[in-house]
């Protein structure tokens, strides 16, 4: 059942290039010699609709939101409307002011988190609609949202998300090109374009795993360290997020993601010799100020792993180890970084002799509150 690898976890992170394809093609017409496109009759939202949009609230929990905020930074940077992210259970407490013309989007695997299912009743109550983005056909969740949009990662059985999340960014680049278009943000040819790059990913997160090895070896050197830093600026600060997650959820070493701009207005006391830091600098925009947030961890100590673009060796003589991403654009990035760092957490995970697939006090699905 596990397909000749010793967990689900590791089955599920090599199940990423199939569960990208599997999300991306029932949604583009892709025929040999043309141009990919949008297929209109899936998405879930006609034209008139997607131009009455004012602002988009996402709410989701956990790895899910994390996902989210990728999501968000895609469709204000591209398509220009406002969104914010929110976890369920914050959202549903709030008394949340639902401005006229917001489109509601959950995310969430099972289809069966209680917190979401509370917010998306919530907002539904207030007149919005809600496009649900889930894992699981016929889950409460896909049955009572206004429309569904749904990841074809196949069946998650470990408990940490990883080809879930991988699934839901890709249906958020989608949904985020189709909004570009039909508010005249894009044409239909740089569309096209960055579907031929979507295209591409699945070969390019193979050769991520092909590269396993390496990863594994850093997990021997480092998995004994009782704190990890996760240092992102903009989306890479998102994957941060999501990377410190999966480490502490499965390994239970104690790790911060950290907006790198953020760390001198107190975190930096934290940082001393030996802590472990794991630098994401995969957006040339942000590249000199990651780099000089990473000296300044430098400099008190911390064993640096650098995360950065093929070809970018600016880095080289000033951290520990980097590992570079197969070349991809800047907006792509971060559906390629996040396997290296799933891997991270499970190679130290594994090094500790820890319940990889079911870690401690954790279920799979939060079907309570
Ligand atoms: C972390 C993880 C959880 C889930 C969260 C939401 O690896 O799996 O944080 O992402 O419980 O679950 P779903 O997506 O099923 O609503």
């Amino acid at each position: 059942e596990k397909g000749g690898y010793e967990h689900f976890m590791l089955k599920e992170i090599h199940e990423q290039p199939t569960a990208l394809r599997d999300t991306l093609l029932p949604l583009i017409n892709h025929q040999e010699g043309e141009a990919p496109s949008l297929r209109e009759d899936m998405m879930p939202l006609g034209a008139d609709e997607v131009r009455k949009i004012e602002h988009i609230s996402i709410l989701a929990c956990g790895t899910a939101s994390h996902a989210g905020l990728i999501g968000k930074a895609m469709i204000e940077k591209y398509a220009r409307i406002p969104v914010d992210v929110d976890i369920g259970s914050e959202y549903r407490y709030r008394d949340p002011i639902v401005q006229p013309n917001t489109l509601f989007i959950v995310i969430s695997q099972s289809g069966e988190t209680a917190d979401t299912i509370a917010a998306l009743r919530d907002a539904q109550q207030k007149g919005a609609t809600v496009l649900a983005i889930t894992n699981v056909v016929g889950s409460t969740i896909s049955r009572e949202a206004d429309k569904v949009i749904y990841t074809w990662a196949g069946p998650e059985i470990a408990v940490a998300s990883t080809k879930a999340y991988i699934s839901q960014l890709m249906v958020l680049y989608v949904l985020m090109l189709d909004f570009c278009l039909k508010r005249g943000k894009m044409d239909a040819a740089q569309v096209s374009g960055i579907l031929g790059e979507l295209l591409e990913l699945p070969q390019k997160a193979q050769l991520i795993l092909d590269q396993k090895d390496a990863v594994q070896k850093f997990a021997h050197q480092f998995f004994d360290r009782e704190h990890a830093f996760y240092l992102g600026r903009g989306v890479d600060y998102s994957l941060a997020m999501e990377a410190s997650l999966k480490l502490k959820e499965i390994s239970y070493v104690h790790s911060e993601a950290y907006a790198a701009g953020e760390l001198k207005h107190g975190t930096i006391a934290l940082i001393e010799e030996g802590t472990l830091v794991v630098a994401l600098a995969t957006q040339d925009a942000l590249f000199e100020k990651m780099l000089s947030n990473i000296t300044e961890v430098k400099v008190r100590g911390a064993k640096v792993l650098a995360l950065v673009n093929d070809g970018n060796h600016q880095i080289d003589n000033e951290v520990d180890y980097v590992w570079y991403l197969p070349p991809v654009s800047n907006m792509l990035a971060p559906m390629l970084a996040i396997i290296p760092m799933q891997l991270l957490a499970y190679y130290i995970s594994l090094e500790k002799g820890c319940d990889i697939d079911k870690p401690r006090n954790l279920a799979k699905s939060v079907t309570v509150e």
